[in-house]
């Protein structure tokens, strides 16, 4: 699905969020605790490289992983090459190409919901994170069941496929894409998955009265003392 609709995906995400994901992408460098000249980051079902670029540009090397050719292959070419150093990688989520803990940080956008086995993904982001480095996921989710949420729920269902399947040729993909974030779990769900893979100090916040959420949570330290900060 993401080959056939590679070339318009960029378009596509920012008609259809305003524009809004691209704040949503430096939120979760904050959440990472804005690695620079130093940090290594993984960005895992990295697509056409949005985030990887962000944190590139602010020095860090990053590794960017995804198991579309047609995605990652278009990557390179939005690579001013005044950042940090960048590696683009064909692999799979779910079998990361890389060794334990040579990351500062691992992070997923808009990725975990597509992986087949989320639980998997995120072991094999910690399993790459040095102890102490963090891992952070940015995913939609439903808003609560107020006004806001059933405007929104009609724009996920009736609206968005239609103006996503115009911008890309592919209307299934965007009714996919309302399925799999109405049916994909609830922020404390996905937290308590994330505890339970072993990740610690986890936290999540909501974005946009909950139409996105930014999870992070950290590798636990070898020392039994873990970094709690904002
Ligand atoms: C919605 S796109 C997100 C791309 C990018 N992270 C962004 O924020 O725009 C989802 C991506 O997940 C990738 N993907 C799905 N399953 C994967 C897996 N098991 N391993 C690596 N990438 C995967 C797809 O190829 C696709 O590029």
């Amino acid at each position: 699905m993401f080959a056939g609709i590679a070339g318009r995906y960029d378009l596509a995400n920012r008609v259809l969020s305003g524009g809004v994901d691209r704040s949503w992408r430096r939120k979760v460098m904050a959440a990472a605790g804005a690695p620079g000249h130093g940090s290594t980051v993984v960005d895992v079902a990295c697509g056409t490289g949005d985030l990887s670029l962000l944190f590139s540009k602010a020095g860090a090397q990053v590794v960017g992983v995804d198991f579309t050719y047609e995605m990652v292959a278009l990557a390179p070419s939005k690579d001013s090459g005044r950042g940090g150093e960048m590696a683009w990688l064909q692999g799979d989520g779910l079998d990361l190409p890389l060794g334990d803990s040579v990351a500062d940080a691992a992070t997923i956008a808009f990725g975990l919901r597509n992986v087949a086995d989320r639980r998997r993904c995120i072991r094999e982001m910690a399993r790459v994170v040095r102890p102490g480095g963090r891992v952070l996921v940015l995913e939609f989710s439903m808003p609560r069941q107020d006004a806001f949420g059933r405007v929104y729920r009609a724009y996920l269902e009736h609206v968005l496929p239609r103006i996503g399947g115009a911008l890309s040729g592919d209307r299934a993909a965007y009714d996919y894409l309302d399925d799999t974030v109405q049916g994909w779990p609830a922020p404390d769900q996905l937290q308590a998955e994330m505890e339970e893979d072993g990740l610690v100090d986890c936290r999540y916040e909501r974005l946009w009265r909950g139409i996105a959420c930014i999870h992070r949570g950290s590798v636990p330290s070898l020392d039994g003392v873990n970094e709690v900060r904002g």
